[in-house]
């Protein structure tokens, strides 16, 4: 298996530049329309990238570092890249008691990443929650919208191994 090494996807300037146009067209420069802008900035990216932040403070005639504060505050905004799908392993009580940590061994190996992190080719993002409220199917992940309960590492392996690149 080989490994996958983190990078940071950034999109290309250009890319950035013309989506913001788009957004800042919708938006007066005043500095209620931080949030708005940031929101619809991380719907286009999926995060909100170094560049755009930069854009996005001389656009409001703010400094960078007061829309990099409202950007950290708020936990719904990322300032990682977000992979096409986000899968959430539940740290919970009943799940760790059930073995929840060999699920995310074997999930950060076959990715190659770690919890946090997302794959080079921005395929996956992974990530842990303290409780995913089905406790009932311990150990639980979910990946996106869908659920799968009672996990082990070569539950892990079945999911994901015939749909990625990572082997
Ligand atoms: S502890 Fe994992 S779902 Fe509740």
């Amino acid at each position: 298996m080989g490994v996958t090494r983190l990078v940071t996807i950034t999109p290309p300037e250009l890319d950035i530049e013309e989506k913001l146009k788009g957004i800042f067209s919708r938006h007066t420069t005043q500095r209620q329309e931080l949030i708005p802008i940031l929101q619809e900035t991380q719907r286009a990216f999926r995060y909100l990238p170094a560049a755009a932040i930069k854009e996005i403070a001389v656009y409001l005639g703010l400094p960078e570092s007061a829309v990099y504060g409202v950007s950290t505050f708020y936990a719904r905004f990322r300032l990682k890249p977000q992979g096409k799908k986000t899968i959430l392993v539940c740290r919970g009580t009943a799940c760790h008691v059930r073995g929840t940590q060999k699920v995310l061994a074997e999930l950060e190996k076959v990715l190659g990443i770690k919890a946090g992190e997302t794959t080079a080719d921005g395929e996956y993002t992974l990530e842990t929650v303290a409780c995913i409220g089905a406790c009932a199917l311990a150990p639980v992940i979910t990946i996106d919208d869908e659920v799968f309960g009672k996990m082990t590492a070569r539950k892990v392996t079945e999911l994901l191994g015939g749909k990625t690149n990572y082997e």
